[in-house]
């Protein structure tokens, strides 16, 4: 009887604990599609590239490598150089859709 107690209630906590990762990684899913390129270059890229995307910022570079150089940055010939955003959080999915917005912006 009290195995069959102990066995119920760990079945409920590991319901419990099973059910709040599926909650959070939902959470998390939810928050990556809520990113906000446009808001996200307003705060971070528009200072050295323009409102319109208009400095430094060649859209004949293929898509995958411009989408790379907001991941790993990319050296000019003197500063202030790209910085590399993937070290500051910027996945693959919100790098191209930074490079998406910055095309259209020069549109
Ligand atoms: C400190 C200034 C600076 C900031 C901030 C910055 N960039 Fe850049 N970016 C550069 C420079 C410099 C280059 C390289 C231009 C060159 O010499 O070809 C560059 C290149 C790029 C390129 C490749 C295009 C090309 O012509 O080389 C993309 C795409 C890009 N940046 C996107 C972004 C995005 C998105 C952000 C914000 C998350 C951002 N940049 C923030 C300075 C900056």
């Amino acid at each position: 009887m009290k195995t069959l107690k102990l066995m119920t209630l760990t079945t409920v906590v590991a319901m419990l604990v099973a059910g709040f990762a599926l909650i959070s990684a939902a959470a998390r899913a939810g928050n990556e599609q809520d990113f906000d390129a446009a808001a996200t270059y307003k705060a971070k890229c528009v200072a050295c590239h323009g409102a319109a995307a208009e400095k430094k910022f060649d859209a004949t570079i293929a898509d995958a490598d411009l989408m790379q150089i907001v991941l790993k940055g990319k050296k000019g010939e003197k500063p202030p150089f790209m910085p590399a955003y993937e070290e500051k959080g910027i996945n693959e999915e919100q790098a191209k859709a930074l490079v998406a917005h910055m095309k259209s912006l020069k549109k």
